[in-house]
């Protein structure tokens, strides 16, 4: 009984941080600095705020405390990159701007 319960619970408290999202620095371009914007991105949806998302020079994973396998799409309905970025791993699209049309992440 209760093995079962503590089963249970330790599969709520996996799930709840399987479904953290990550969270991600959006940096943009202004020609002579950069700004940064800080999103928070969802493993169940896909993030596409074009608000946001026009003008993107660089991606950084900068939480949880662990690293997430994020995606930047192109308006093409592409990836920029066939690698993920995450945890210490940002991803360059440009020293100006691009258009990611939307940012997928998954934990594993
Ligand atoms: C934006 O955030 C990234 C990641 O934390 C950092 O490396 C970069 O220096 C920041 N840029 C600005 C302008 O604050």
């Amino acid at each position: 009984m209760r093995a079962a319960a503590f089963t249970l619970i330790s599969a709520a408290a996996l799930a709840s941080a399987q479904s953290k999202p990550a969270v991600i620095v959006v940096e943009k371009s202004l020609g002579n600095a950069y700004q940064n914007t800080t999103i928070e991105v969802s493993p169940t949806s896909d993030y596409s705020n074009p608000e946001v998302l026009n003008q993107v020079s660089s991606l950084y994973q900068i939480g949880p405390e662990f690293t997430y396998f994020c995606f930047a799409y192109n308006p093409a309905g592409e990836f920029y990159s066939d690698e993920y970025f995450g945890l210490g791993k940002p991803l360059h699209l440009s020293t100006n701007n691009v258009v990611v049309q939307a940012i997928t992440c998954r934990v594993e």
